[in-house]
């Protein structure tokens, strides 16, 4: 059975050590950062990544300075509309996953504009996290399924691990097979906690801003020579 990794999810983190380094502002890295995710997702069909998941912004990076999130939520702006030709191009479909409520009115609907405009393509999916948490993520979840219950179009006795996932934000994704975190911190920050639960992880010490396609096709293919029991015996 081939093992290759369908899904690849991606802790992106670094950037503000990455400028720090450099004597450079916090948004100097997240604008470096941003940068390299074209080259990742591009080197995913020949490794045969179908699926990669990145995660921008989490639900508790609104604690970091107003600066910072506003410079945030400018460059995702920014970012979206600058891409868009590019992941059309590449045949990306692009999602996002997490909480839309929090969001500014004009970012969602570049999100939404995104999401129709490559809904046809085929080649990579690429789905980014913004305002995602996994505990956020579940408790939203848990009060939908909750509401269906209370309208009478779900019963209590019929929910299950399966009925659940299709109600989390990632219900149209496969588990991810492999988990990256750049910048060496072995943690996994409320990033897809329930659909990780069989992921391989690594924790490599690149910093986001010099990931590049390079180690991200090595990480796959490591990936692809070892053995998952899922809990059973080989
Ligand atoms: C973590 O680095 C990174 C973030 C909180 C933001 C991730 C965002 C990007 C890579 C840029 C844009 C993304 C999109 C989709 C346009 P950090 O600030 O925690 O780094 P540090 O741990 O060195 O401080």
């Amino acid at each position: 059975m081939s093992n290759a990794a369908q899904h690849v999810a991606i802790i992106m983190d670094g950037n503000g050590r990455w400028a720090q380094q450099r004597g450079r502002p916090r948004l100097v890295g997240h604008h470096a950062g941003a940068k390299r995710i074209r080259e990742i997702v591009e080197a995913c069909p020949a490794v045969g990544v179908k699926y990669l998941t990145i995660f921008a912004f989490s639900t508790e990076n609104w604690k970091r300075t107003q600066s910072e999130v506003s410079g945030l939520m400018r460059l995702f702006k920014r970012y979206i509309r600058r891409e868009s030709q590019a992941l059309i191009d590449d045949g990306v479909r692009v999602r996002f996953i997490g909480d839309r409520m929090n969001l500014d009115d004009q970012l969602v609907s570049i999100m939404d504009e995104l999401e129709l405009v490559t809904s046809h393509n085929k080649k990579v999916n690429l789905t980014i996290a913004l305002n995602y948490g996994g505990r956020d993520e579940v408790t939203r979840a848990v009060k939908r399924l909750a509401r269906e219950i209370e309208q009478g179009k779900l019963a209590a006795k019929q929910v299950n691990a399966k009925v659940l996932a299709g109600f989390l934000d990632t219900h149209f994704l496969p588990d991810p097979d492999l988990v990256i975190r750049t910048s060496g911190e072995a943690r996994i920050s409320n990033f897809l906690l329930w659909q990780s639960a069989y992921a391989e992880y690594e924790f490599i010490d690149t910093l986001w801003p010099d990931f590049k396609a390079d180690e991200f096709s090595q990480l796959v293919s490591k990936f692809g020579s070892r053995e998952r029991r899922y809990g059973a015996v080989s």
